[in-house]
């Protein structure tokens, strides 16, 4: 459920009619919902009640805007994040430092040092000579590193290949076989407490199984790293949930996520965490944009917005599929691929699709935005970097500048040296 409807034949977010933003912010601009935001994290977070022990780490990859942050902050949320910049916009955003936990399978020293300088919660580590360094850099700080393994279960998410993590094959976590050995060596080391093990096999996951599969993989491994002598007292299920984008996709809603996980640990006795990142987000924005042309194509007519792939990758990079609606439907249909100014024919959100009639100078938006949306965003083909704009009941704030191409530009230099 969320909060885009509409309200006397015009799409609204929350109490804000779309036109008054694209009049005042202009287009393209992503819109967020608070509103819509707060009730994903209080759904997934009350999907998870029978859980006695757990932390909910959001995937702030999928959306790190600072005001994003700080509505889910106040939700009692943590963060998972990847890299010290986004370890820093957690922080500033308001998250406590021992919610953090930091994940990424390319963490540099850097990086490692400034986790536990910052003091954050957990370091999920990827492979034997990370968990080295983590060791060796505590030592000389003087610190305890408190850290997991992470895991690659071999299990197939079923999901595009580009965002697989868990087969075997995938550059993710250690192989569940060399995960004890691993565990024992790593746990041996000074200024690190090896705690638990971590997994996360893919995103926009929408089948239980694999990850019901995965995690009965990493029931046992705990198990016999207990019988091994080791103290386990977390585990990290990682993400993955995915959403809707189509009316007619149905994935596993968070209860019967809860419910799955709730049946398959109920006796692993550990403090479980959660990674959700697009469950939380996807839903809360969508892309506003206006129609610039619509130009004759060879079977159907192309709709050329003023979005594009630089602002939305998604369907550039993944096929993936954003509904597309027009902020004031007339009722009529029409056949038309829809597609950005960039010049390249990846730059297409739409082939041929049945979409609301639109014309020039008409706004719509592109649905489920607000996860892997504004992160991804680039200024290719120097387009300026899109704005996003905060919706809370009848009033808005603009949470990200729009950044001109004068701004980037700025920040270059031609040599001297060049005659
Ligand atoms: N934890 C880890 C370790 C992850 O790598 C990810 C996502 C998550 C949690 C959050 O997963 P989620 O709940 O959002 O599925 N750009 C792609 C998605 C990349 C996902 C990367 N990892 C897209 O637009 O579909």
């Amino acid at each position: 459920m969320d909060h885009f409807e509409y309200r006397d034949g015009v799409l609204h977010a929350e109490d804000i009619p779309l036109p008054r933003i694209a009049k005042e912010i202009g287009t393209p601009v992503y819109v967020y919902s608070r509103a819509t935001l707060e009730r994903h994290a209080q759904v997934f977070a009350d999907a998870l009640r029978d859980i006695p022990r757990k932390h909910i780490a959001f995937a702030i990859k999928c959306n790190p805007n600072l005001g994003v942050l700080r509505v889910l902050a106040r939700q009692g949320y943590g963060a998972d994040v990847v890299s010290g910049g986004e370890l820093e916009r957690a922080l500033a955003a308001g998250m406590a430092a021992e919610d953090i936990v930091f994940s990424g399978v390319g963490k540099t020293r850097a990086e490692l040092a400034q986790g536990l300088d910052r003091g954050i919660g957990q370091f999920n580590i990827e492979h034997e000579p990370e968990g080295v360094a983590l060791s060796e850099i505590a030592v000389a700080k003087e610190m305890t590193a408190r850290a997991v393994l992470r895991v690659n279960p071999d299990v197939d998410a079923g999901t595009h290949a580009k965002i697989s993590t868990g087969k075997a094959e995938n550059k993710f976590g250690v192989g569940i076989d060399s995960a004890p050995a691993i565990f024992d060596r790593l746990s041996a080391l000074p200024g690190l407490k090896m705690r638990g093990v971590a997994l996360h096999i893919g995103s926009q996951l929408t089948s239980l199984d694999p990850l019901e599969a995965a995690f009965e993989r990493v029931g046992r491994l705990v198990a016999d790293l207990r019988a091994a002598g080791h103290s386990i007292t977390h585990v990290d299920l990682g993400g993955g949930l995915g959403v809707p984008y189509r009316p007619e996709d149905n994935p596993p809603t968070p209860a019967e996520y809860g419910a799955m996980v709730a049946r398959v640990t109920k006796d692993w006795d550990v403090t479980l965490m959660f990674e959700p990142g697009r469950v939380i987000a996807g839903n809360t924005g969508v892309l506003l944009t206006e129609v610039l042309w619509v130009k004759p194509g060879a079977t159907h007519p192309f709709v050329i917005v003023d979005a594009a792939m630089n602002d939305l990758a998604r369907p550039a990079l993944y096929d993936a599929w954003h509904d597309f609606v027009a902020v004031k439907p007339t009722g009529e249909k029409m056949i038309a691929s829809i597609v950005g100014p960039v010049c390249e024919t990846g730059d297409t959100f739409a082939r041929d699709r049945e979409i609301d009639a639109v014309q020039p100078g008409a706004l719509a938006v592109f649905r489920t935005a607000g996860a892997y949306g504004a992160t991804m965003a680039s200024t290719y083909n120097s387009r300026s970097l899109v704005p996003e704009v905060l919706v809370d009941g009848d009033r808005y704030i603009t949470v990200a500048d729009r950044i001109a191409a004068g701004t980037i530009m700025a920040a270059e230099r031609v040599p001297d040296w060049i005659d």
